[in-house]
């Protein structure tokens, strides 16, 4: 349940088609208790009225820097430092560009410029200008700012193209504001050490072994560890992910080796590991250094073991350090996950469920069930990853006894 504290919401709208999207977004905060005041730009105003967003958000419109007639606060600065948190859906590449550029030439960019407080962005356009260079730069120079992205999903966009550039969902958008508003200091001073994502292991210069996994478990973890306000390093595999807390320090690698140094580098550090990363158990013996040519006959690759990853920080353990693996299995699923416990020498496995249709790679859900060595054991329901994220952030917390 989320626990508003009587925060103070702005939400930004500006001219994009998904500017209808943010009325629910305005309800969804409402109904959890928030006070929420809205600033629209003009352009937004050709999507959604002024009535139907002051009726949800039951308060005034902030539209106009120079409106007469109201309260003498000069009201951009005063809605700046009313708001706890501004979030800024959908965000036109024409606002991600201006603000990057310190425009403000209406009432919400000025807001923009003027608060001091976080500010969530959920872009939404059209998937060639997402891609644009210039947008992406912006993009970047924005979140070297401390500017918080809440990524575009691909999909069918309402320019009647497929690609990346749809706003993501309003209970998404909600999911991840109040998930950062609850943020708690229990972690701090503490490092931890989450990898994420598939490996791949290549064949010859174009080809790979990869998996399924799209890494969200794993990030789903590393923003809930920063949340708790642990200092994160995430270890990602290849993944169209990205961060919203640019707090998170993402390391990127490819290979289940690249992995294994990475982790080997920052693992030892931590105390807290997780390896959510389906890491690739196999890898080809050599990598062709051309692509190879088809033959009639076929085939054969040799694949050697790669580094158990887990197995080996287990092994190296320093006093305090609390190490989390995860396991897909198939068959004699207690049993097997309670002897990964005592084999790769952690302290808590966390079972994915193979029976539910709504748990495991490449799903926006997961059931999980968490075993400490002490035979301790939490079955979960099946729930958005973000949801399962904080039950196993729960638990660990519990393990560390604070
Ligand atoms: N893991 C790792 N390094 C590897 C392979 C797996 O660190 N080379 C980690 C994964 O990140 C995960 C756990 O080990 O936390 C998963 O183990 P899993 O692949 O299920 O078990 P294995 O030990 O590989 O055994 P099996 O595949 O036979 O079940």
């Amino acid at each position: 349940m989320t626990n508003s504290n009587n925060k103070h919401i702005v939400i930004g709208i500006t001219g994009g088609i998904a500017a209808y999207k943010s009325l629910s977004l305005i309800r969804l905060f409402k109904r959890a208790g928030y006070e929420v005041k809205v600033a629209a730009t003009q352009h937004a105003l050709e999507f959604v009225t002024p009535l139907t967003v002051e009726t949800l958000s039951q308060n005034k419109l902030y539209t106009d820097m120079f409106e007469r007639g109201h309260e003498i606060d000069v009201q951009h600065i005063a809605l700046a430092e009313w708001a706890d948190c501004v979030i800024v859906a959908p965000a036109t590449a024409n606002c991600i560009g201006k603000l990057a550029s310190g425009i403000a030439d209406d009432a919400l960019l000025t807001l923009l410029l003027a608060t001091t407080k976080p500010v969530f962005m959920a872009p939404a356009m059209n998937c060639n200008m997402y891609e644009h260079p210039a947008v992406q730069a912006n993009l970047q120079t924005l979140k070297e700012r401390g500017i918080r992205f809440i990524e575009a999903q691909s999909g069918f966009l309402a320019c009647g193209t497929e690609g990346k550039g749809r706003m993501e969902e309003p209970e998404r958008i909600f999911e991840t504001v109040t998930r950062f508003l609850e943020g708690s200091d229990l972690l701090k001073g503490m490092k931890a050490m989450v990898s994420a994502g598939p490996t791949y292991e290549p064949i010859d210069p174009v080809r790979f072994i990869g998996n399924h996994s799209s890494g969200l478990m794993g990030f789903e973890l590393a923003e809930e560890l920063a949340r708790q306000g642990a200092e994160v390093t995430l270890v990602s595999g290849p993944t169209h992910l990205t961060c919203s807390n640019p707090d998170i320090h993402r390391v990127d690698v490819k290979s289940a080796q690249d992995m294994y140094e990475q982790c080997m580098h920052y693992g030892p550090e931590a105390d807290i590991i997780i390896m959510a990363a389906a890491v690739a158990d196999y890898t080809p013996k050599e990598v062709a250094p051309q692509k190879i040519k088809k033959h009639e006959e076929g085939l054969q690759l040799e694949l050697v073991k790669t580094k158990d990853i887990l197995s080996t920080l287990g092994h190296q353990r320093h006093e305090g350090q609390l190490i989390t693996g995860f396991a897909l299995e198939t068959e004699n699923e207690l049993e097997n996950a309670k002897g990964k416990l005592q084999n790769k020498n952690i302290d808590i496995i966390v079972l994915n469920s193979m029976n539910n249709p709504k748990a495991g790679f490449n799903k926006p859900t997961n059931q999980v069930t968490m075993i400490d060595r002490e035979g301790q054991m939490i079955q979960g329901e099946a729930k958005s990853k973000t949801e399962v994220a904080k039950e196993i952030i729960q638990f660990i917390i519990r393990k560390l006894n604070k």
